[in-house]
């Protein structure tokens, strides 16, 4: 049975990564394990960065934003020869398991590492929702909350000048944030890569009609990596009747206090990556399917659609027809 658990976040920070974090100690002491945490993601395997804790480490930390363990990108991860000094590290330590929050990727370094006798248990941690495993990641609703805040002022001064802004919304290739704040903001666009900008003359058209009708503010948003928002700012400002201002609000979603759901989710996922070490099952990941717990192996997971949201790009249509 396993005695000794290792925790360590990898790839982008999120919020509620502390609390998956607290969830996973709390539990795995109430069950007599000894609990580690790793500082800097795969680096600190590498780097033998272990420190054993008690239930109450970081557990001041559970409203913080970001991840008091700290994280990392490690490329050479990627290599076997040195994710074998990671185990060797791990076993000199005697940790026999590992719960990895983070991405994709992180995922992959998480089965690997299975498949060299540490058991892990992977958690979605990242704000951009793309684990298509899970229907929500630790991080999303935060982020989430936190652009339709930014949003929600933006809005204020654009109606204050009469104008219309252009707002990038972070999230990778994933444009899950930009379609759930769009709904929340009721902004008049969404453009993402499933939900595409294709008919400029229309959309001008379409901004000339709503300035005419009195409409005081448009709000266009846009998903990262989809198209230049400045540019476009400026061609609507020189194209149709409104002045537009573009926004990146990039990285200023990533940090922040996580939503009372997130600490709940993410304590959750934790304590259920815990029971399913002390099972001996590993090389899996944990994620929610209609707000139930589940886990399954990391390829299979790997390999699943991501959700479109369709649905919602519909509903966006719908309320935004006239
Ligand atoms: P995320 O986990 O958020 O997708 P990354 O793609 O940056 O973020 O991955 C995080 C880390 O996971 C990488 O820096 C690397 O250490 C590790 N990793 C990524 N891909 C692999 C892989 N194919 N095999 C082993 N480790 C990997
Ligand atoms: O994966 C989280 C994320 O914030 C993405 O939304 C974004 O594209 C990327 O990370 C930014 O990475 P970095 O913080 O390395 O600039």
């Amino acid at each position: 049975m396993v005695k000794k658990i290792g925790i360590l976040t990898s790839g982008g920070d999120a919020p509620g990564m502390n609390g998956a974090v607290i969830g996973a100690i709390k539990a795995g002491i109430a069950l007599d394990k000894e609990m580690y945490v790793v500082y800097d993601g795969y680096k600190g395997l590498i780097e033998n960065n272990f420190k054993k804790v008690d239930a109450s480490f970081i557990e001041d930390k559970l409203s913080s934003g970001g991840t008091v363990i700290k994280t990392a990108r490690l490329p050479e991860f990627k290599e076997e020869s040195v994710r074998k000094v990671a185990v060797e590290n791990l076993k000199k330590e005697g940790i026999e398991a590992l719960i990895v929050i983070g991405g994709d990727g992180s995922y992959m370094g998480a089965k690997k590492l299975s498949e060299m006798g540490i058991n892990c248990v992977g958690l979605p941690g990242t704000i951009d929702n793309d684990i298509a495993s899970s229907d929500i990641t630790i991080g999303f609703d935060t982020a989430l909350n936190t652009v339709v805040e930014a949003v929600d002022r933006i809005r204020d001064t654009m109606t204050s000048h009469n104008r219309c802004a252009v707002i990038e919304i972070m999230g990778n290739n994933c444009p899950d944030l930009t379609i759930y704040g769009a709904i929340a903001c009721d902004a008049d666009e969404v453009f993402t890569i499933d939900h595409p900008l294709t008919d400029k003359e229309a959309l001008f058209k379409k901004m000339d009609e709503k300035k005419k009708s009195g409409q005081e503010a448009y709000i266009i948003m846009v998903a990262e990596k989809l198209l230049d928002v400045e540019a476009l700012a400026k061609e609507i400002s020189s194209s149709t009747l409104w002045e537009a201002r573009h926004t990146i609000l990039g990285h200023i979603q990533r940090g922040g206090k996580p939503t009372a759901m997130e600490r709940v989710n993410a304590i959750k996922m934790g304590a259920y990556a815990v029971e399913l070490l002390d099972k001996g099952i590993g090389g899996v990941c944990v994620g929610f399917e209609n707000n139930e717990l589940r886990h399954i192996d990391i390829y299979e997971a790997l390999k699943l659609p991501r959700n479109k949201h369709m649905e919602l790009y519909e509903l966006h249509d719908l309320v935004n027809r006239k």
